[in-house]
């Protein structure tokens, strides 16, 4: 039938679909249960608008790998987008991460980096050599009382729907806290957005005389492409959630989902920016996306915008997983899902759901790469080939 089944068509399963496509010859199926490829970095034009929206959240591509760099723009030039994120707490917006300009306007001071990096050190030795017991103490052993509970204990808060003071310490393992005014939010060598969009990229790798793609088409329930008919049969990338695969017999993985309100405003500019976080508990959403500002190269509306705000609680049924729980018998029955698989010889799982992990788009890319390489090729494309 086809050389190679890849289940899912987000960024990990079309990477792999492309690369054994076109660089090693097999023939390639793509199925995804949705009605579009892309998985959740998917993107389209609001209808009244033509603004790009990003449907399952803001997507934001970075990264310090070269190859990966190298290889998304085969499939398209980027722009010189720089990513920056601002709060409003208390009626006030300051810049985040957390550095000099934010501690300065929060501390109404004009600290230089030595003596705010001393300030931050006092307030972090609040709670003297004890070993943190939850992430309150943990966010204050970092960054200290003040500056967390402005930006941090809120927000934690409504991301998680629980007091902090009532989450595992290792939810957090640093805040960044940067002694300069640089505000840029990702550190990394490459960052820009796709030039015509995600979905324009996205198709572009799929676009292959080796690659057929079937969307709404479902690993647990398409007669032709389901987990019955092909396993076994043909080699199999999955890329759905590795607790769904097993049928969840030793129980759900638990999942963060977020809900989106997506609003078309009458005015050119609801915030000025592309994400304004909301650190406060008098607001119910964590952060309002305004997509404009991800193409200021771009025309757009002079009388309409679109945003987006994000509320996040926990994941349950047909709810969509976007980031993994992590709780420690979440992470213990993930090692037993994994001792499952061996089961499953010519089955590799893969991805953000196939691996219960959270993958940031360069590394979903990466990691397809070295399965490809590491896994797929020696077990299917033999030298007898
Ligand atoms: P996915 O994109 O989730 O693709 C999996 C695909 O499998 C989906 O299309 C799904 O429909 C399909 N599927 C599942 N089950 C089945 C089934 N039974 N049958 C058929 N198909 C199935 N990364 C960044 O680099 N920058 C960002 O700013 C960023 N922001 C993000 C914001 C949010 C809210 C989320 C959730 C993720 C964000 N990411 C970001 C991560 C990015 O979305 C992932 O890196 C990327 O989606 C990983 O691709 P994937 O292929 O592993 O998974
Ligand atoms: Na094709």
């Amino acid at each position: 039938m086809t050389d190679l089944l890849v289940v899912g068509s987000g960024f990990f399963g079309l990477t792999v679909a492309e690369r054994m496509a076109e660089e090693h010859g097999l023939d390639v199926t793509v199925i995804d249960r949705r009605d579009h490829i892309g998985g959740n970095a998917y993107s389209e034009r609001d209808a009244e608008t033509g603004i790009e929206i990003h449907r399952y959240g803001a997507h934001l591509f970075h990264t310090s790998n070269e190859r990966v760099w190298a290889y998304v723009n085969r499939f398209s030039a980027f722009t010189s987008y720089v990513h920056r994120v601002y709060a409003k707490h208390r009626g006030e917006v300051f810049p985040l991460p957390i550095n000099l300009g934010t501690i300065n306007q929060f501390f109404r001071a004009a600290h230089g980096p030595g003596s705010a990096r001393a300030l931050v050190t006092e307030e972090a030795a609040e709670l003297g050599d004890s070993t943190p017991q939850n992430l309150e103490e943990k966010a204050i052993s970092l960054i200290g009382r003040p500056l967390y509970e402005a930006f941090i204990r809120d927000y934690t808060a409504k991301q998680w729907q629980t007091d902090p003071k009532r989450l595992p310490a290792d939810v957090i393992s640093r805040l960044p806290v940067r002694y300069t005014y640089d505000n840029r939010y990702f550190n990394d060598t490459h960052e820009g957005l796709p030039v015509d969009g995600y979905t324009a990229l996205l198709e572009r790798m799929a676009d292959h005389p080796r690659i057929t793609v079937h969307l709404e088409t479902d690993f647990f329930t398409s007669s032709e492409f389901g987990k019955a008919s092909t396993v076994g049969n043909v080699p199999i990338v999955y890329t759905g959630p590795v607790d769904r695969y097993f049928d969840s017999s030793l129980g759900d993985l638990a999942w963060r989902t977020l809900d989106f309100e997506r609003e078309v405003l009458p005015v050119g500019d609801f915030q000025g920016t592309s994400v304004m976080n909301y650190s406060d508990l008098d607001v119910p959403y964590t952060r309002i996306h305004e997509f404009k500002h991800f193409h200021p190269e771009r025309d757009s509306p002079a009388d309409a915008t679109v945003i987006m705000r994000e509320y996040s609680r926990f994941a349950t049924g047909a709810d969509e997983p976007y980031y993994p729980v992590n709780s420690p018998d979440d992470r213990d029955r993930l090692l037993r899902y994994r001792e499952l698989m061996p089961q499953e010889p010519d089955v590799f799982f893969g991805g953000r759901l196939g691996t219960y992990q959270y993958l940031d788009m360069h590394m979903a890319i990466g990691a397809a790469i070295s399965t490809v390489e590491n896994r797929l090729v020696p077990r299917l494309v033999g030298g007898d080939r």
